[in-house]
């Protein structure tokens, strides 16, 4: 079961839109991007359309019109990077939306443990699995860096669906051995390191190179984790070179709670160095809301990044995360959903999240509430910190897709469109809204009011706007395409 890219070359003419650095988008009008065979993305050339494709690349790329898959944007729609979601839980999808009032510590005994520990029955794994990829393959997520439970089993299988489905994925099994109820429980430090073991051997043989799926090591977070639990993570990192996934500093009580079980260590982020598991550079560290100004720094020296995850934030009431304080530090910043501590399988809705809780930071009332865990060090922010904490569109759509491939380590191969990098792509269409078109059509905007969504376009916006317009209201309606190594692996018809 090999990842399988498109049999033909292929040629996407149109408007492509990509970040180039944080803070800016590129727009490439009138474009034309060829893929070959491999997925790989072999040349970018503008202005051309497939006239001059034919007279020009293909003879360079020894390529001929009967070999090549040719999509072009219709006028209206564009391409864009598929998304970075770098921090989810796959077995947690059935949940989304279901959080009360609770918050963290109280959530996973509530909600999450017990749906968790249900998938070790495959059938029901089966069913999750395969719609929580296809719906957020759907929502244009090429990339994901999953979660899934301490079962062995389901874990392969949620790696097999991933790479049946074409999604390119990182899969981790969930290592803990205490917090958790009795009957969600690795039995040992030794045990877990096994299990872990086990779903690393299986990925290799589905997928030998990890080409399109990944395992990863995953320590669920520090207070599930005896520190031999830690520690043979740690030798095990050492040992294959591989990435680890976890979550830190999301919640007060889970801070205070780390330094109860671990009163020898200076902080949370170097209770995870202390066991090998921060050095390396591939490290991904979801939620990181409380960090010190020591612990960031820390994080940065150890080239980890932090999978920012607003949506899940804000519906535990966990707290904001200092984005902009934390990119000012160099850290690698992505976005994760956190299904189901977040409540939408988009990144799209992590973005605007993003804007939104940075605008929060940016508010006086804000600054008010500083003190943001009992033992942050950082100072409250002063006036003009806290209009910085303010981000963008055209920054949040970086973290969506160029700051993700940092932070899951995949920046040569994803996240934008230049030649050499790997064709993980979305095709986005808007709802034109027709010349003198409006009631008569009883609202069913868009030529043949094919369904693109709530995002209403007369025509005049600026492509800068219509861009800010889908971060606010676009979804997965107006998802048209989606391929990963240039292999179509979404299609929303009528197309
Ligand atoms: N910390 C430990 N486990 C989890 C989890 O499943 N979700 C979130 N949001 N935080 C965690
Ligand atoms: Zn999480």
């Amino acid at each position: 079961m090999a990842a399988s890219p498109s049999q033909k070359n292929q040629l996407f003419l149109g408007l492509f839109i990509h970040s180039i650095r944080l803070g800016e988008l590129q727009y490439l009008h009138d474009a034309a991007v060829c893929v070959d065979k491999g997925g790989k993305i072999v040349a970018v050339e503008l202005p051309c359309d497939q006239e001059k494709a034919e007279d020009k690349l293909y003879p360079s790329l020894g390529w001929t019109p009967g070999d090549v898959l040719v999509t072009a944007a219709k006028d209206g729609q564009f391409f864009f990077p598929g998304f970075v979601d770098t921090h989810l839980h796959a077995p947690q999808y059935p949940n989304v939306g279901i959080f009360g009032k609770s918050t963290l510590l109280d959530w996973l005994n509530t909600y999450t443990f017990p749906m968790e520990a249900s998938m070790a029955e495959l059938p029901r794994a089966r069913r999750v699995y395969a719609r929580c990829v296809r719906r957020t393959l759907a929502h244009g997520t090429t990339t994901a860096a999953y979660f899934a439970t301490i079962d062995v089993a389901a874990t392969n299988l949620l790696a097999d669906l991933c790479l049946a489905a074409g999604q390119r994925a990182f899969v981790g099994r969930v290592c803990m051995d205490r917090l958790g109820p009795e009957y969600y429980l690795d039995a040992s430090p030794a045990a877990a390191a096994a299990a872990a073991r086990a779903s690393i051997d299986h990925i290799r043989t589905i997928d030998p190179g990890f080409a399109l799926v990944s395992p990863v090591l995953t320590p669920r977070f520090a207070p599930a984790c005896s520190a031999a639990a830690l520690a043979e993570l740690g030798a095990l990192r050492r040992e294959t070179g591989l990435p680890v996934q976890t979550h830190v500093s999301e919640n007060a009580d889970e801070v205070a709670l780390v330094a109860r079980l671990f009163p020898g260590h200076a902080s949370y982020a170097e209770v995870y160095d202390a066991h090998g598991l921060l050095e390396g550079g591939r490290t991904i560290l979801a939620h990181a809301v409380h960090l010190t100004d020591a612990e960031a720094d820390l994080v940065a020296r150890r080239r980890a990044g932090v999978a920012h995850c607003p949506c899940s934030n804000t519906a535990l009431t966990s707290g904001e995360a200092p984005v902009r304080w934390l990119l000012d530090k160099g850290i690698a910043v992505g976005l994760g959903t956190d299904m189901s501590g977040g409540y939408s399988p988009s990144v799209l809705e992590a973005a605007r999240q993003t804007v939104l809780v940075s605008n929060h930071l940016a508010m006086p009332a804000a600054a008010a509430g500083v003190e943001r865990a009992p033992d942050s060090h950082r100072q409250p922010p002063d006036d003009n910190e806290r209009a910085r904490a303010k981000l963008s569109v055209e920054e949040v759509l970086h973290l969506a897709t160029r700051g993700g491939a940092e932070v899951v380590g995949l920046s040569d191969r994803v996240g934008g469109f230049e030649a050499g990098k790997e064709w993980d792509a979305q095709l986005i269409g808007l709802a034109a809204v027709p010349d003198g078109g409006g009631e008569e059509d009883g609202g069913r905007a868009g030529a043949g009011a094919a369904d693109e969504g709530n995002v209403d376009v007369f025509g005049w916006e600026t492509w800068e706007d219509r861009v800010a317009k889908w971060v606010f209201g676009g979804d997965d309606r107006n998802v048209r395409k989606v391929w990963v190594r240039g292999r179509l692996v979404h299609s929303r018809s009528p197309s």
